[in-house]
């Protein structure tokens, strides 16, 4: 009697506490639902499968049909998702449809630049646009779900996932983060007609895996995690990602796909996030090999009380756990929780309604779609394009080139620039970069073209062939770099400079003395010093996708002028990393004049390429920086404003830079951070008075207490075409907290 008593009005309580949830009537088919499942079935929704050559299998098919999956990754095309849909829709008992979960990373077929790259543009709005585009194309192929966008910020190139990110900085990856939610899902809370839901990955600090080595552990501040690596997250969140992806790592003991802390408390607590979460592939049952479960139902459940609500392919929520619940050992309540954040996902992409909506229009698009997306590919494209060095103005090139050698591993390749994670991208949609500089070379231009060697190679045996057609041209252009299998997962690399013999055959070709650009493709920043040196023109391209030949000839003959700015820092050598712009100052900050300071006897303690750097073909000069005001109190933001112009002959674009730093806080701060960022497109002559402002956000810190204030007293400002060339100022905030 008395326990039934505590249960009604336990039950009255949480209803007058959740008026949402009275409010919504998408609720009460969430709460219908669930009163009719069994545990199963409930489990069932927990659980998501990966497919078999992007089909669910037969034996898959028929656990649809028992309700005991959730949803599928790796499943795609018409006809294989419809034929899922519609054994989940007409043959399960609940008639409940499914997620349908792709690996959309910067692309479904029509392959975009990779995320570095895209993040090198500094453009949210057309990463935004190249998002919506694959969130078209995907749901065409019945894809409702993306595990994208990846918002681990890397600080290690040897991590070779930095190529799935927007690099090394909190406050540029938390706009990549929104802007490309934003892409994939849409404005509105419900999703519309080719949209999917965004997946932010991998929770939490992933990118912070020791040595670089994916997958492996990594032990980080508390300050640092919320200042660098949370950001990020919360920026997608706040843009209403439906999902988050617990990480395989592990922060400081604790497995993040087992982090109720992060999982719970913060991502849910702290930020408000009511989407579903779900594991990283396996890394449930990975919580074995951690060591901090015995067994796969103990791994299952602190999985699922952490706050993972749907299993990516270990299969043991849905094999291991009812018994468990039945045992006592696992509140039902916890399950039902998590079944309600999959079914309001579901309710979300508008699923009950039509489970197929996308997939009836066929099999990929085609056509307009094609046309406009490769526009936008191109777009973006050029404007990921980093300008590293530019010798004599060896760039753009002339009409005087009349005769070019295309040279190396990567030149013809039309594989390797769709980078990794190409989701079904398809080498023949690829403009290679000799195709492209071929088709845009000016009439009577002769292109040669020698491979040289293969990317890994040990010989030299093409070096002579190479030499020979750079010696008859008036300029070598060296596609130099990794291949697509080079970055990406459980890639990571412990040296960062060109593989095989790559090098060698750079410096053999700048040893003919004919002018040489190095064209880099490469999925992570690359220790190149000798070519720093003696290479007249470099340009970093990263992996460009479908468009990459005719971005680099837009660029190299200067159809385009190059605007990209690099959004993570390059060393010199591995042996600096990381290596990283918003390092705190250390008690005793490297000077050239004081042995006892923090820096390497045989390095000098500047990176190769500072982040934020990238050259243009015009030149741009800064000047009357102003601010709105030289004191602000607490929770104002302070706007600023500095004229800049177009010094040169060209039109070109510049992405103007607005750096902070808190002079003397309770804790230490990072010697510049990023505050605010523009794009801006000057004629040659123009000026522009260019705006920026500065958020509380950017002024913050996390306190002793691990409380986010603006602490009173002064900060520099400094604002600038990189992180390191700036104009500075200073203001001052006051106030009491
Ligand atoms: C990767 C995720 C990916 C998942 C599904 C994992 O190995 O870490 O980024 O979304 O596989 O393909």
């Amino acid at each position: 009697m008395l326990s039934g008593l505590v249960a009604v009005s336990g039950g009255l309580a949480l209803a007058s506490t959740r008026p949402d949830r009275l409010r919504d009537p998408r609720e009460s088919l969430v709460d219908s639902l669930l009163a009719r499942m069994t545990l199963e079935e409930k489990l069932g929704q927990l659980n998501v499968i990966a497919g078999d050559h992007d089909t669910a299998t037969a034996a898959q098919l028929a656990l649809v049909r028992a309700g005991r999956v959730g949803g599928f990754l790796g499943v795609a095309g018409a006809t294989a998702t419809h034929e899922a849909q519609r054994v989940a829709v007409e043959e399960s008992r609940l008639k409940i449809p499914l997620l349908l979960g792709y690996d959309v990373i910067h692309g479904y077929r029509l392959i975009f630049p990779i995320p570095l790259a895209e993040a090198s543009s500094w453009d949210t709005a057309t990463a935004a646009r190249t998002a919506a585009l694959a969130a078209v194309e995907a749901a065409a192929a019945g894809v409702n779900w993306t595990y994208a966008p990846m918002v681990d910020i890397a600080r290690d190139p040897r991590w070779g996932r930095i190529a799935e990110g927007a690099g090394e900085d909190p406050e540029l990856g938390s706009a990549f983060a929104a802007a490309r939610v934003r892409g994939f899902q849409g404005p509105n809370d419900t999703l519309g007609p080719g949209k999917v839901l965004a997946t932010a990955k991998h929770f939490a600090a992933y990118g912070g895996a020791e040595g670089g080595r994916d997958y492996n552990t990594v032990d980080v501040s508390e300050r640092t995690l919320r200042e660098v690596y949370l950001p990020p997250f919360q920026a997608a969140v706040a843009e209403g990602a439906g999902s988050i992806m617990s990480a395989f790592n592990e922060i400081g003991g604790v497995p993040s796909t087992a982090n109720r802390w992060l999982l719970t408390d913060v991502l849910r607590g702290e930020w408000g996030f009511r989407g579903v979460v779900v594991s990283d592939w396996t890394s449930v049952k990975e919580l074995q090999a951690h060591g901090v479960a015995g067994s796969p139902t103990a791994a299952g459940g602190l999985a699922l009380q952490a706050g993972v609500d749907m299993d990516m392919q270990s299969n043991i929520y849905a094999d291991d756990l009812s018994a468990v619940v039945r045992a006592g050992g696992l509140p039902e309540a916890t399950v039902d929780e998590a079944v309600r954040r999959v079914l309001r996902a579901k309710i979300r992409l508008g699923l009950f309604e039509d489970p197929y909506r996308p997939a009836a229009q066929g099999d990929g698009t085609s056509g307009p779609f094609t046309t406009v997306a490769r526009r936008v590919a191109r777009t973006m494209a050029t404007e990921a394009i980093v300008l590293l060095k530019n010798d004599r103005g060896l760039l753009p090139l002339t009409r005087r080139a009349t005769r070019v050698a295309v040279i190396g591993p990567l030149a013809a390749s039309r594989e390797d620039p769709l980078g990794p994670w190409h989701a079904r991208g398809d080498s023949t949609d690829v403009v290679s970069v000799l195709a492209g500089l071929r088709e845009r070379a000016p009439r009577g231009t002769v292109v040669r073209y020698a491979r040289g060697c293969g990317a890994t190679d040990t010989s030299t045996a093409g070096f002579p062939e190479a030499i020979a057609i750079a010696r008859r041209s008036n300029v070598a252009i060296l596609v130099l770099g990794e291949t697509d299998g080079m970055s990406g997962e459980a890639a990571s690399r412990s040296t960062l400079g060109l593989p095989g013999v790559q090098e060698r055959l750079l410096e053999a070709i700048v040893r003919t003395g004919t002018p040489v650009v190095l064209v880099l493709m490469n999925g992570r920043p690359l220790a190149l010093p000798w070519a720093a040196e003696h290479v007249p023109a470099i340009v970093e391209t990263w992996f460009l996708g479908v468009e990459t030949g005719h971005a680099v000839a837009d660029v190299l003959y200067g159809d385009v002028n190059p605007s990209g700015k690099l959004p993570v820092t390059v060393p010199r050598s591995v042996g600096q990393v990381p290596i990283y712009y918003n390092h705190t100052s250390t008690g005793r900050p490297y000077s050239p004049t004081d042995h006892f300071t923090s820096q390497y006897l045989d390095l000098p303690s500047t990176p190769l390429y500072p982040f934020g750097y990238g050259l243009s073909y015009t030149r741009f000069e800064y000047s009357n920086f102003g601010l709105a005001a030289t004191r602000i109190g607490l929770r104002d933001t302070l706007r600023v404003h500095v004229r800049v112009r177009n010094a040169g002959t060209r039109a070109g674009t510049e992405v103007v830079q607005l750096y902070v730093h808190d002079e003397v806080a309770s804790v230490t701060r990072p010697v510049r951070q990023l505050a605010d960022f523009r794009r801006v497109s000057l004629g040659p002559g123009e000026s522009q008075t260019v705006e920026l402002a500065i958020p509380p956000r950017r002024l913050g810190v996390y306190d002793l207490e691990m409380k986010f204030v603006v602490e009173p007293g002064w900060f520099r400002v400094y604002v600038g075409p990189s992180s390191v060339e700036v104009l500075e100022s200073r203001f001052e905030v006051v106030g009491k907290n």
